[in-house]
């Protein structure tokens, strides 16, 4: 059982978490995702969250306090202390390497930040990782949060068929092999013979050979181990 805490501006854009496979996971009790506005733990009568930041230039900074009281807070719902990552472009590249890694602890704390940033004493005293999901810079971690959130609920053992993810892309440092399903023939396009043989042993053979040829053409870099 995976329990997710997600610490947010913004709650009501989670709802890709509640359709489809993390649905049911959640409905399985496989996983649990509790989403926490950030505001709640904002400072003062406006529940200020953000202010300038110190020495200038442009954006707003959030706020320490609220960080570090919500965090608290959080950490106080569960027995157990949440690893807590921090969705930043600052981060390492999520791969599906580390999405296994993170899928094996049994709690996590997701905070969003804004790329304007976030006061770097959060980051020092109680961020225990920091994740990119890419070499790109959204608005907010908060599309982040749910791209990892969805990679790690599907491979919780039991929301989807285990053969699935053994054979995903990128399960055994490979992209997958091409799929086909009927007709045989589809406007002139055949399927490759061998997936029609019933030759289990040629049929593995070919797709891993599949997987090695797309994999070099299309991501060198997978193989090479750079
Ligand atoms: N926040 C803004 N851009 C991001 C990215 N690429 N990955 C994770 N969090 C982000």
């Amino acid at each position: 059982m995976l329990r997710l805490d997600v610490l947010t501006l913004f709650p009501e854009i989670f709802a890709p978490l509640f359709a489809s496979i993390p649905a049911r996971a959640q409905q399985a009790g496989l996983v649990a995702v509790h989403l926490h506005n950030l505001r709640q733990w904002g400072v003062g009568r406006h529940r200020q969250v953000d202010d300038t930041p110190y020495g200038g230039g442009p954006g707003m900074v959030l706020l320490a306090e609220p960080l570090f009281r919500a965090t608290e807070a959080i950490t106080a719902l569960a027995p157990e202390r949440p690893r807590v990552l921090l969705m930043s472009p600052q981060g390492p590249r999520l791969d599906q390497a580390a999405v296994f890694r993170l899928a094996r602890e049994s709690r996590l704390l997701l905070v969003c930040g804004h790329y304007e940033g976030l006061d770097e004493r959060y980051r020092e005293a109680l961020v225990d990782e920091e994740v990119s999901i890419g070499d790109y810079v959204l608005s907010g971690g908060e599309l982040a949060a749910m791209v990892l959130s969805d990679a790690l609920i599907r491979v919780q053992p039991g929301a989807i068929d285990a053969e699935s993810v053994r054979q995903d892309s990128f399960a055994e440092g490979l992209l997958d092999h091409p799929h086909y399903s009927r007709p045989a023939t589809f406007r002139g396009m055949a399927v490759p013979p061998v997936l029609l043989s019933g030759n289990h042993a040629a049929i593995e053979k070919w797709r891993r050979e599949q997987a090695l040829v797309r994999t070099a053409e299309r991501r060198p870099d997978l193989l090479s181990g750079s």
